[in-house]
């Protein structure tokens, strides 16, 4: 636990909105996928149901649009500012100036890799190593009898972005655990579907013998899947494909027998977020890490949660 922003406990530093309502600048790494849709809608939900006017800038997945964003929310003093940062890297110097400006700063869904950890409150997110584990892990129970090689393509995220770091880290930790298992290609689809067919019809003209695809979302792994068919081929039978995220769609392929296997990422941070937007605006203390609860889905448990799925 730590002592969170005092420099707008008393609101002094901050420009609350009218009626003394709480100012958030938000600013959202994109519309990239299907999750990030769901992201947006829970966090302007959530704001709306707080009673916290938030100002929201789409930065179009370019971390200097969000730093830009980050320093317009500087210089109209709101309250607070979170920010789900586009990639780990670069953040110190924009993170100093909030600061300074004793304005305080919440991570939302990807961390910074920043030494500094007073640049901001608190980070709450997903454990993206551990989707990335139980991904690989999956599949080493699933592969167990197979005598091998098994040859997997992946399909990673935006480069420098904290989920591509960590889900390929976690995936590639998990089937170190036999040699049999060999990423035989691996390239930024930066998670969307139109990116992710195009670098899976490479693979695919590439290498005839691909057994497993590991997408670092659900997104990437649809787009893969129409490449998959134009290819002749049966995603889901000729090639294991498993996947991160468990929007809708994605569901929608597991059940249908398209996906195998999809490890959850969970976009509904909203609610959680602006409660901690009130404690840190209050200076009361939050903790430095808040990680997300979630699960893992086969073919079976997707059909069972489809009909009530929220997102
Ligand atoms: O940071 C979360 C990731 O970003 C989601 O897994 C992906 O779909 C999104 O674009």
């Amino acid at each position: 636990m730590v002592a969170a922003g005092a420099a707008c406990g008393d609101g002094s530093a901050g420009g609350e909105g009218g009626d003394g309502q709480i100012v958030l600048g938000f600013s959202q790494v994109g519309a990239e996928s299907g999750w990030r849709t769901a992201n947006t809608k829970s966090v302007q939900d959530s704001a709306a149901e707080a009673g916290i006017e938030l100002k929201f800038a789409d930065a179009q997945q370019k971390q200097e649009n969000q730093i830009k964003a980050i320093r317009n929310f500087i210089a109209q003093r709101v309250d607070v500012i979170a920010f789900s940062p586009v990639v780990e890297s670069g953040w110190d110097t924009v993170l100093k100036e909030a600061k300074d400006a004793q304005i305080p700063v919440i991570l939302t869904d990807r961390a910074v890799d920043s030494q500094d950890e007073s640049l901001y409150e608190t980070f709450i997110g997903s454990d993206f190593v551990l989707e990335g584990r139980l991904s690989g892990e999956w599949l080493v129970e699933e592969f167990a009898d197979e005598p091998g090689p098994v040859h997997i393509v992946e399909l990673q995220g935006t480069t420098g972005s904290a989920p591509a770091n960590d889900r390929k880290e976690g995936f590639g930790e998990a089937i170190a655990a036999d040699p049999k298992f060999e990423i035989i290609a691996s390239q930024t689809g930066e998670f969307t579907r139109a990116k992710g067919k195009e670098v899976m019809e490479a693979f695919l003209q590439a290498h005839q013998d691909i057994d497993v695809l590991f997408a670092h979302n659900d997104d990437m792994g649809l787009g893969a899947i129409e490449a998959i068919e134009a290819a002749g081929l049966t995603p889901g039978a000729d090639i294991t494909i498993i996947t991160i995220d468990a929007v809708r769609d994605g569901m929608q392929a597991l059940a249908d027998g398209k996906i195998n296997f999809i490890a959850e990422c969970s976009p509904l941070l909203g609610p959680q977020l602006m409660e901690l937007v009130e404690q840190v605006h209050a200076g009361e203390p939050v903790p430095k890490r808040v990680v997300t609860e979630e699960t893992t889905f086969t073919q079976e448990q997707a059909k069972e949660v489809l009909p009530t799925r929220e997102y």
